[in-house]
């Protein structure tokens, strides 16, 4: 058994992805692609980068294509290297998840109550120690991944709870959780709060929530005692909040660039990005006349 302090890894993919209707009418807004990779995937790569032994998938049933996705499909293998294709029937192999040794799990939430709720959903399957939560519909690229920088922070800043942030401009802080912060060491930001859509005004510091968080295994017990907070929901934010006496909280300035892959310009944004990276996409950026914009988003 390893000494990790982040050994379980939540993915919370229950919700509706209404921003992105009609695309994810049938087909869940975690399994749509950037280019050729689905956004669970990056978010199941960035896991295993930073070591996470499991997985916690919260599902909805009629988001069963999820499982299929990450499950190893021997008949496609087959199939795939009948037909010569054994470099992609590999790939496939590598991606997919460990079922006989438990690497992930799937869990239902039936109805879609809030981000605190499904996280709560996935309380006993979990590993001793810290869980860490990742959205995977906020894509972070970057040379190494987020949340292997996040568990390296949160080793050796003794913070109880952890959240990734990003510096947004003050007219844009009404639409993310924002910290209350007093202080920084490096990446660290520490904080006495979080404030959730401030409006501009009234915004603490311009240091946004996004969504990789790394807590503390009494998150569990915070996310029983609560009560619907904001639209009705359970919100994650509250739970982390009535911790912050108890276990403090801490900001974390990741290195890579994030996209909301919730949004459509989101999308577009992360699809011209990975664009720029390859070659091979050139011709077509150049074509449709996106290589002065996608220069712009790979400089910034
Ligand atoms: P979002 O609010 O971005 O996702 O939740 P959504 O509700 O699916 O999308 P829109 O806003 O209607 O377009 C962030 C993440 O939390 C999950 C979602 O699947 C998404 O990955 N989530 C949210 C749940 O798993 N359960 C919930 O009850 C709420």
């Amino acid at each position: 058994m390893s000494n990790a302090a982040v050994r379980t890894a939540i993915f919370p993919v229950a919700g509706l992805g209404t921003r992105f209707l009609p695309a994810t009418k049938a087909v869940p807004k975690e399994l749509l692609p950037v280019i050729d990779t689905p956004l669970i995937q990056y978010a199941i790569d960035e896991a295993r980068a930073a070591g996470i032994e499991r997985m916690i998938f919260v599902s909805h049933p009629s988001k069963s294509s999820i499982e299929r996705h990450v499950r190893h499909d021997a008949d496609l293998g087959h199939a795939l290297r009948q037909k010569g294709k054994g470099k992609i029937a590999d790939k496939l192999e590598r991606d997919a998840l460990d079922d006989e040794n438990q690497e992930f799990v799937f869990v239902m939430q039936d109805k879609p109550l809030g981000l605190g709720h499904a996280v709560n959903c996935a309380a006993k399957h979990v590993l001793p120690g810290a869980v860490a939560v990742i959205l995977p519909d906020d894509l972070i690229l970057g040379e190494r991944g987020c949340l292997s920088e996040m568990v390296e922070a949160y080793e050796t800043s003794k913070t109880g709870h952890m959240v990734a942030t990003m510096e947004v401009s003050r007219e844009a802080v009404s639409s993310y959780g924002v910290l209350d912060a007093h202080g920084s060491d490096g990446k660290v930001i520490y904080a006495a709060g979080m404030v959730e859509k401030p409006a501009p005004e009234k915004a603490p510091s311009r240091h946004a929530v996004v969504g990789r968080y790394i807590l503390d295994a009494s998150i569990f017990g915070d996310l029983d005692a609560l009560e619907p907070g904001a639209g009705g929901e359970y919100q994650l934010t509250d739970a982390i909040a009535a911790g912050i006496g108890r276990l403090g909280l801490a900001g974390f300035k990741f290195s890579g660039r994030r996209f909301d892959c919730g949004s459509k310009q989101g999308m577009l944004a992360a699809t011209l990005f990975v664009a720029r990276q390859d070659p091979e996409y050139a011709e077509v950026l150049e074509e449709f006349g996106a290589v002065e914009y996608g220069q712009r988003v790979a400089a910034e």
